[in-house]
C-alpha cells in the first residue's frame, strides 16, 4: 500500500466494513483520476463508501443525489437573470453561475440510475469530455453509485454506452449476500456497542498536492513487454473464446488500450512499485463489469490467469 494513501485507506476501513475490493477501486479511481460506477442492492454501503473517498480526499466537493425530475441547471450552478442595458430599453438574460459540477474536483452521483435519460446523457457526456461548453471543467474524479437494472429496482436500464464513461466499475454485495460473515458479525458488534454515530465526520485526510504528486508518477511506472503481451492475449481469448464482440461487449479501445495501461500503472504505483506486474492486469476485472455478458464477466479472473500463463 503507497504510503501516502495510508491514511485515506484506514479512513475508509473505519468507516465502512469489507468491501476491500470497492475500497480499492476507489483509490485507484482518484490516483488515475478516473470515473468509477458502483452498482449494488439497497443498504449495501455504495454512497458512504463514495462519501468518504470523498470528504476523506479533501478537494472541493460536489455531492448530488439524482432522481426522476433531475434537470441540467441543478447539476451545474444556478441559473442568474441579469438585466442588461441595451439601446432603449433593457433585457433580460440568463446565463449559469457555474457550481456544482463545474467547480467541483471530486462528486458523488448518488443513484444514477434514476436520472431521466436526457439529463443523464448531458451528465455523462461532461464527465467524458471534462468540460462544459468550451471550458474545461476541473473536475478530477465522479463516483457514482446505483441500483442494479432489474425491474425489481423501479429504474430504466442504464445504457452501457453510457456506463463506459466510467473506467471503473464495481457491483457491490452486500455483507450478508456475498457472506461475509465476519463483516456482518463486526457491522453487528459495532450497531450493539453503541460506537456507530449515523452521520460521522470524515476528516480530510489527503490534499491535493498528495493527489498531484502520485497522478505524477504515474507516467514512470514501466509497463513491461510480457504485461503488454498478456493483455493482448485476455483480450485475444475474450474475442476469439467468449465470442466478446461489437453486439455484446464494449471492449472499446479507448478504454481497454488506453485507460487499462493507466489502470495498470495505478495499481502498481498504490502497492509501492515502479513496474507494473502480470498480477496487476487484475484491473481489468473492475473495467469489464458491465462492458460484457454478466457470464463472461465472472470468468475474466480465470481468463487473466490464463493470459498470464500463454505469454509466461
Ligand atoms: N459495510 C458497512 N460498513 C459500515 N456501515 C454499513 C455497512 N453496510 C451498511 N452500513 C450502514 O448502512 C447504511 C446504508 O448504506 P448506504 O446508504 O451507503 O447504502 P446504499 O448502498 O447507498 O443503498 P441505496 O442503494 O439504498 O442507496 C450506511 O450508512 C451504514 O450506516
Ligand atoms: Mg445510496
Amino acid at each position: 500500500m503507497s504510503e501516502a494513501l495510508a491514511p485515506l485507506r484506514a479512513t475508509l476501513d473505519r468507516q465502512v466494513i469489507g468491501h476491500n475490493d470497492s475500497k480499492d477501486a476507489l483509490l485507484l479511481a482518484l490516483v488515475c483520476r478516473e470515473h468509477v460506477y458502483m452498482e449494488g442492492p439497497p443498504g449495501a454501503a455504495k454512497t458512504r463508501l463514495a462519501e468518504v473517498a470523498a470528504h476523506a480526499s479533501s478537494l472541493p466537493f460536489f455531492f448530488y443525489q439524482l432522481h426522476r425530475d433531475t434537470r441540467l441547471p441543478e447539476l451545474v450552478g444556478d441559473v442568474v437573470l441579469e438585466r442588461l442595458e441595451i439601446e432603449g430599453g433593457e433585457r433580460i438574460h440568463h446565463r449559469i453561475e457555474p457550481g456544482g459540477l463545474l467547480t467541483a474536483e471530486i462528486c458523488v452521483l448518488d443513484d444514477i440510475s434514476r436520472a431521466p435519460g436526457e439529463a443523464l446523457n448531458i451528465l455523462l457526456r461532461i464527465l467524458n469530455e471534462r468540460k462544459f461548453g468550451d471550458s474545461p471543467i476541473p473536475l478530477l474524479t465522479a463516483i457514482a453509485t446505483g441500483n442494479p437494472m432489474d425491474d425489481d429496482y423501479y429504474n430504466e436500464p442504464l445504457d452501457p454506452a453510457n456506463l463506459d464513461r466510467f473506467a471503473l466499475q464495481l457491483r457491490v454485495q452486500g455483507l450478508i449476500t456475498s457472506g461475509d460473515h465476519d463483516g456482518a458479525r463486526q457491522l453487528i458488534d459495532r450497531y450493539a456497542d453503541g460506537e456507530v454515530v449515523e452521520h460521522p465526520a470524515t476528516e480530510p485526510v489527503c490534499d491535493r498536492q498528495t493527489l498531484d504528486a502520485l497522478h505524477a508518477r504515474l507516467a514512470d511506472i514501466a509497463v513491461p513487454d510480457p504485461v503488454k503481451g498478456a493483455l493482448l492475449e485476455l483480450f485475444r481469448i475474450l474475442v476469439v473464446e467468449y465470442d466478446c464482440s461489437e453486439t455484446n461487449a464494449l471492449l472499446t479501445d479507448r478504454s481497454f488500450l488506453v485507460k487499462a495501461i493507466k489502470l495498470l500503472r495505478g495499481r502498481a504505483l498504490l502497492a509501492g512499485r515502479d513496474r507494473v506486474e502480470p498480477a496487476d492486469l487484475a484491473v481489468i476485472e473492475w473495467m469489464t463489469t458491465f462492458r460484457v455478458p454478466a457470464d463472461v464477466h465472472e470468468k475474466v479472473p480465470e481468463v487473466i490467469s490464463r493470459a498470464i500463463a500463454g505469454v509466461s
